[in-house]
């Protein structure tokens, strides 16, 4: 950014000496030449033309005969519509290296997020069902925006909205009551509530007088009995229990799980305000908002017998947020097909008239499916994450043995890598785009992967270990060449990734970054002699190595993957 500053402010001059113009966000308008011919940066004239009446190659030309070279700046080319700028070499890879390493883990760091409070819902599991990959996604990428916007200052609220209400609980306690113990779910766990839902269904088929029963135990819930209540908290903690486990695996923490029942006294309010404001229609003896004009199907806040909803409780939990952290932004991690919920319900906000509701934000993302077939409870088709990330572990431990077998501490590593390489794959494309599970992608050590990028943070390591304490002053003239000029690139782009990745929620722009610095750094890596003879030349390229695993590891850290020095 420093660069582009300095180079906006010589832009600016040469407006005003050639044009008597000034244009406001010169520094926004710079872009990266695709290839490094092209030079540094490129200054594209286009956007200025229609003010200036004038061709852009033109405007390109005036501009360069007004911008000297100086210490920062070797030449300037005109090249079609483009200012390209070519910078010396050595001083611009001196001046980010260094400021990588004063940096370390704070690189690309900012406070321009300082008072600002983002509420991201994340995860959000259903009671009473295991943890499986589709679950996967909406854990990660939230965990990752969490870092992501805490990197930039803001402070962040992570929420697991549970699905911690609905009438398949009344269900589940009538059948826990009829078939079920203490010790059967608690030593079954979440499986035997499973079992206990499966058996409900099946026996409600020859006796419908159970489905009475679920009704009745639902209502008991809601009117606070105590020992529904008590049976109820009883499969949560169940529940809980297990995902535990599986947070921890991953490293995912949450601020809040305040969940769907959380809200059950806090929607009157709501309900209340939408009938004031004249939103609420009655429709078959339900109550909705109509959004017929907005091109959507009404969305529905009572239904007839005057329980609510899913949306209804989005709705309470919305204002609950706002009034509690003041956000600055509330954002959902789900599934883009609950889109139109979202749109739905974000609307009936707008409609009460809170100017807020442009603060929030569904962060969709595509489905998982898993060795190329899609994942279906109903066909019995389902991957557990436990079991997943166990198996990872596992296999990471293998290739390890082979690889490393007198690694030190291979059960920390392979589980470094193992679980690593799940999340990095999961956060590898568009957050949008499905994604196909497949092993032989996800642990390949040559491949666009996690432990392709955390091989190469290990091999950087391992470099600056054998390089010691360097006591000469380095001579950055020894990165004056085309791969460490790359390397050097890279780094810079970090911090504009950091908030552009904040920008437009998008975890992926990192896990990218992570392959294209380490791709760069091993054709650095098998072209160049890092310790050679010359202690100044040496000095300066364990000081890109060095800033290359810092920056590495920074970026592994905001996607929430780890980084051993050993693998
Ligand atoms: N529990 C829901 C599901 O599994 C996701 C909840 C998402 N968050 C929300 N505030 N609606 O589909």
């Amino acid at each position: 950014m420093e660069f582009k500053a300095y180079l906006a402010e010589k832009i600016a001059g040469a407006l005003r000496e050639a044009f008597d113009a000034s244009v406001d966000g010169i520094p926004g308008f710079l872009e990266t030449p695709p290839n490094p011919e092209m030079g540094d940066f490129a200054f594209p004239c286009f956007r200025l033309s229609k003010a200036l009446r004038m061709a852009p190659p033109a405007i390109a030309g005036k501009l360069s005969e007004r911008i000297a070279p100086d210490p920062v700046i070797e030449r300037v080319e005109c090249v079609g519509g483009y200012l390209n700028f070519f910078l010396h070499k050595t001083g611009y890879a001196q001046s980010i290296v260094e400021r990588v390493l004063e940096q370390g883990e704070r690189y690309g760091s900012s406070d321009e997020g300082q008072g600002r409070v983002i509420c991201i819902d994340y995860s959000s599991i259903n009671i009473a069902k295991r943890f499986h990959i589709g679950h996967l996604s909406t854990t990660m990428i939230g965990n990752a925006l969490y870092k992501i916007y805490e990197h930039l200052g803001y402070k962040c609220v992570g929420i697991n909205h549970l699905g911690d209400w609905g009438t398949q609980f009344g269900k589940m306690i009538a059948a826990y009551r009829k078939w079920g113990s203490p010790e059967q779910v608690e030593q079954g766990g979440v499986n035997a509530l499973t079992e206990l839902y499966v058996r409900f269904h099946k026996e409600a088929e020859t006796d419908p007088a159970l489905e009475d029963e679920g009704r009745l135990w639902f209502k008991k819930i809601e009117d606070g009995d105590p020992e529904a209540l008590r049976i109820f908290n009883k499969f949560k903690e169940i529940t809980l229990k297990d995902a535990q486990r599986v947070y921890d695996m991953l490293g995912v923490q949450f601020d809040s799980y305040a969940g769907e029942s959380f809200y059950n006294d806090k929607m009157q309010p709501v309900i209340d305000e939408l009938r004031e404001k004249g939103l609420l229609k009655e429709s078959q003896g339900a109550y909705v908002v109509d959004l017929e004009d907005e091109g959507m199907p009404p969305c529905l806040i009572l239904k007839k017998d005057g329980a609510t909803l899913y949306a209804t409780r989005d709705l309470a939990a919305a204002f609950y947020r706002k009034k509690t952290y003041d956000f600055y932004k509330d954002l959902y991690v789900v599934a883009y097909q609950q889109d139109l919920h979202f749109r739905q319900w974000f609307k009936v906000v707008e409609k009460m008239g809170y100017d807020w509701a442009k603060d929030l934000e569904h962060v969709a993302f595509g489905m998982v499916s898993y060795e190329g077939r899609a994942l279906s409870t109903r066909e019995g088709y389902v991957v557990y994450l436990d079991e997943l990330l166990t198996r990872a572990v596992e296999k990471a431990r293998e290739i390890i043995e082979e690889k490393s077998p007198n690694l030190a501490d291979k059960d920390k590593v392979a589980r470094q890598v193992g679980i690593g390489a799940v999340v990095f794959f999961d956060l590898f494309n568009n957050r949008i785009k499905d994604i196909d599970f497949r092993w032989e992608r996800v642990l390949n050590f040559d491949g666009e992967t996690g432990p392709y990028v955390q091989y190469t943070h290990a091999r950087c390591c391992s470099v600056l270990a054998k390089a010691g304490e360097l006591s000469a002053a380095p001579d950055y003239a020894a990165l004056d060449n085309a791969q460490a000029q790359e390397v050097v690139r890279s780094l810079e782009r970090f911090p504009e990734l950091v908030r552009e990745a904040c920008q437009r929620n998008e975890p992926s722009l990192l896990t990218r970054f992570t392959v294209e610095l380490a791709s760069n750094f091993n054709r650095y890596y098998y072209e160049n002699r890092i310790l050679t003879e010359d202690a100044a030349a040496s000095a300066a390229r364990v000081n890109l190595t060095a800033a290359t695993a810092s920056c590495l590891r920074t970026a592994l850290g905001l996607i929430g993957v780890e980084a051993p020095e050993k693998m």
